[in-house]
């Protein structure tokens, strides 16, 4: 599936959506994840804080819970994370880095690099998640 401009805007209207979903009742701070598979399927996930507040879970993580949960093994081609336009200077966020590490274990299963498509208010980033996370552990070390 290629990340052709018509594909990054239905992922990045499907994280926008997904933030909507959020349960953010701590911080208020309301964050969208959605992943694309090569089928063109996309999966998605908001954050899910918690009252003892370290067991929060950021939007990408519950993304990858669920498509590892329905049984995804690779695949991933590109991630998109949105996080609310009125909080901070409007930057574009990226995601934090468990994160990171969470997406790279679906990534590494496939082989894939995907693309994160980091949306802020009037910005848009790029950026490979092997840039976000060099040399990662992964699960092809302990084959
Ligand atoms: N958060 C995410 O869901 N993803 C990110 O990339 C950054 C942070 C969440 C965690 C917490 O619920 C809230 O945003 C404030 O940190």
């Amino acid at each position: 599936m290629m990340l052709n401009e018509e594909t990054e805007a239905r992922l990045i209207a499907a994280a926008r959506e997904a933030a909507l979903h959020a349960y953010a009742p701590y911080s208020d701070y309301q964050v969208g994840a959605a992943l694309l598979f090569a089928d063109g399927a996309v999966v998605t996930g908001s954050n899910v804080e918690n009252a003892s507040y370290g067991l929060s879970l950021c939007a990408e993580t519950v993304a990858v819970s669920r498509a590892l949960g329905e049984g995804r093994r690779g695949g991933l081609e590109a991630v998109a994370v949105i996080g609310p336009e009125d909080k901070g200077d409007g930057a574009p966020i990226t995601p934090c880095g468990r994160c990171r590490q969470v997406l790279n274990e679906i990534a590494q299963l496939g082989s894939t690099d995907p693309v994160v498509v980091c949306v802020g208010k009037d910005e848009v980033r790029k950026v490979a998640l092997s840039a976000l996370l060099p040399h990662a552990f992964g699960p092809a070390h302990l084959d």
